[in-house]
C-alpha cells in the first residue's frame, strides 16, 4: 500500500472516533447533538482534515489530541456548508453521504440550527485545538463572504440567471470562492501550525490552488460521470437546474482536460516539499477522468 492510503486508513478513523465522541460529549441538549451527528458521521472523504493532518505529517509534526480537534473542527464546519447547500432554499437535495439529507430527516429548521451549530463548534474546536490565533483568522477568512459563503452566493445568484456573467473568469471565481478556499485553508493551517518556511509555505499554495480549483472540477465532473449510488448524492442534476459551473461552460472533454493541468501544476508545487504525501491526494480524480 502506498504511503497515502496507509495515512487514510491509519487517521480517518481517529478523526472519526474524535468526532463522534465529542459531539456526543460535549453538545449538552442530546436531540440537537443527534441531529448534527447525523450528517457528520454520515460518511464523507474527511478530505479536508486530513489535508491537515497531511502537512503536519509532511513537516513531521506530530499528530496528537489536539491536532485531531483541529482538523475535527475543520470537518464540522464543512459539513454545516453541506447541510445549507442541501436545504430547498439552496441545491433543494433530498440525498448525502448516502442518506436523507438534514432536512428531509428532522425538518428545515433543525437542518438550519444543526449547520449554525456546527459552525461555530468547529471554530471553537480549531482554538481549543491549536491554541493559534492565525488559525481561527485563516478559517473565518476562508468561509466568510470573501470565501465560501461568497461564492456560494454567486453560485445561488448565476443559477438560472442569463444576466450573470457566465464566462470562465466568473466561473473561476465562484468555483475557487465556494470550494478552492475550504481546501486551502486546511493547507494553509497546517503549513502554520508546523511553522514552516516562507518557501515551502510558497510550493504549499501553489499545491492548494491547483487542487483546490481542481476539487469543484472533480465534483462538476461527478454529477455527470458517476450514479446517485456511487456519489452518495442526486447525480446528473446540475444541467437541469440551470448551474453554471465548469462542465457547463466547457463540457466533458475540456473540462477532463483542464483538471489533467490542474492535477500536472499541483505534482510539479509537491515536488518541492520535503514528502511526496500529498501527491496521493491527487489520485482521488482518476475516478471522473
Ligand atoms: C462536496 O464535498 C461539496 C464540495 C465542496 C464539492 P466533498 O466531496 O468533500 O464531500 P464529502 O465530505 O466527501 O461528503
Ligand atoms: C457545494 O457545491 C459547495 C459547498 C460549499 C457546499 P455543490 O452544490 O456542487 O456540492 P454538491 O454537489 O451538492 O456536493
Ligand atoms: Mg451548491
Ligand atoms: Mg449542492
Ligand atoms: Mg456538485
Amino acid at each position: 500500500m502506498t504511503d497515502f492510503k496507509l495515512f487514510y486508513k491509519k487517521y480517518v478513523p481517529q478523526v472519526d472516533h474524535f468526532l463522534e465522541t465529542n459531539l456526543a460529549e460535549k453538545v449538552e441538549d442530546k436531540k440537537i447533538s443527534q441531529i448534527m451527528s447525523y450528517s457528520v458521521m454520515a460518511g464523507g472523504k474527511r478530505l479536508r482534515p486530513l489535508l491537515f493532518l497531511s502537512v503536519l505529517k509532511t513537516f513531521q509534526i506530530p499528530i496528537d489530541q489536539h491536532m485531531l480537534q483541529t482538523a475535527s473542527g475543520i470537518e464540522l464546519i464543512h459539513t454545516y456548508s453541506l447541510i445549507h447547500d442541501d436545504l430547498p432554499a439552496m441545491d433543494n437535495d433530498d440525498y448525502r453521504r448516502g442518506k436523507l439529507t438534514s432536512h428531509k430527516k428532522w425538518g428545515e429548521a433543525e437542518a438550519i440550527l444543526a449547520g449554525d451549530a456546527l459552525l461555530p463548534m468547529g471554530i471553537q474546536w480549531i482554538a481549543e485545538g491549536s491554541e493559534k490565533i492565525d488559525l481561527v483568522k485563516v478559517i473565518s477568512e476562508a468561509v466568510g463572504p470573501n470565501g465560501m459563503v461568497g461564492g456560494q452566493y454567486l453560485d445561488i445568484d448565476s443559477t438560472n440567471n442569463a444576466s450573470r456573467s457566465q464566462d470562465d473568469d466568473f466561473i473561476n471565481r465562484m468555483e475557487w470562492l465556494k470550494t478552492g478556499c475550504l481546501i486551502q485553508a486546511s493547507l494553509r493551517m497546517g503549513g502554520i501550525q508546523a511553522k514552516i518556511s516562507s518557501d515551502d509555505m510558497q510550493h504549499l499554495m501553489g499545491f492548494s490552488r491547483a487542487f483546490g480549483r481542481a476539487y469543484q472540477i472533480y465534483d462538476d465532473l461527478v454529477d455527470v460521470v458517476q450514479t446517485s449510488q456511487e456519489a452518495g448524492k442526486a447525480t446528473h442534476k446540475d444541467q437541469a437546474e440551470g448551474k453554471n459551473n465548469t462542465l457547463t461552460l466547457l463540457g466533458l472533454n475540456q473540462s477532463r482536460q483542464e483538471l489533467k493541468t490542474l492535477i500536472e501544476r499541483a505534482n510539479r508545487e509537491a515536488d518541492f516539499l520535503p514528502d511526496p504525501l500529498l501527491k496521493g491526494f491527487l489520485t482521488l480524480y482518476q475516478k471522473v477522468l
